[in-house]
């Protein structure tokens, strides 16, 4: 799909980082209508380092990123992806039916769907079996650290991308079936892929988004005890409010 979209240089995106914390964060969202246009080395590579600043559990840091352009082996992430799209994405629109804000919401997705072979850049977020983090496995507490040592770094480039104008999506629905997705990105048994990040230049819209009020949120020393609910604060997130 050919369009008129003329894609900056890495010089030129990579200086859109200064864009304020603030407004990148309150902008931020799932943007899945992408331009097919490729995504420069010299822009991607300085995003994914400065994404590994995040922290990991006991710093061990044993991430990696499974790049992938390679079109055959988008087209098998693709059909796998597609598989478990067409077995979820009809309960969503059951679920959604008659509300049509909600049936317009997913609309992106199906279209991201249709064309994910043809996304320009895939990340995958990985992280290794060590001695003291697991996937899988009790206490619960080696669970949360284990996919708590990814999640950072993943924020942390999607807030990046949104900084340049790249548009990114945090998605786990392609890799549902590990073992198949495993074969697929050629993983050892150690190296548990997390998540996709199908990445290219903005088509969709970045934020405004749509998030419960604070006060419905923050508990204060007790589940339950909610002293924030109805009270006004000053907002960083809408400072016309
Ligand atoms: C753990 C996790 C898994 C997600 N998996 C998918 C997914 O498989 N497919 C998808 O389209 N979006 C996925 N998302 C994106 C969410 O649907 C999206 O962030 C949420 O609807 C809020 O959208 P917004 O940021 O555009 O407001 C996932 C997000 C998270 C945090």
């Amino acid at each position: 799909m050919a369009d008129d979209f003329i894609p900056p240089t890495a010089d030129e995106a990579l200086a859109r980082l200064d864009m304020p914390l603030v407004e990148a964060m309150r902008t931020q969202r799932a943007v899945r209508r992408l331009h097919l246009d490729p995504v420069d080395h010299d822009l991607l590579v300085p995003l994914l380092e400065l994404s590994l600043k995040a922290p990991t559990s006991s710093n061990s840091q044993d991430w990696s990123y499974l790049v992938i352009e390679d079109r055959a082996q988008k087209a098998r992430l693709a059909r796998l992806y597609r598989m478990l799209f067409r077995v979820f994405h009809p309960i969503e629109q059951r679920r959604a039916a008659g509300d049509e804000a909600a049936l317009r919401r997913m609309r992106p997705g199906q279209w991201q769907a249709e064309h994910f072979e043809q996304l320009p850049t895939f990340v995958v977020p990985c992280y290794r079996r060590n001695l003291k983090h697991h996937p899988v496995g009790w206490p619960q507490i080696s669970v949360s650290s284990f996919y708590g040592s990814v999640y950072p770094a993943v924020q942390n480039l999607l807030l990046s991308c949104r900084a340049v104008g790249l548009g990114a999506s945090l998605q786990t629905l392609p890799i549902w079936m590990v073992p198949a997705a495993r074969r697929i990105l050629g993983l050892p048994r150690s190296v548990v892929p997390v998540c996709v990040i199908p990445i290219g230049w903005a088509r969709g819209r970045y934020g405004p988004t749509t998030r419960a009020p604070i006060g419905e949120v923050v508990h204060v020393d007790r589940h339950g005890h909610r002293p924030f609910l109805g009270r006004e604060f000053p907002s960083v997130v809408d400072p016309a409010d």
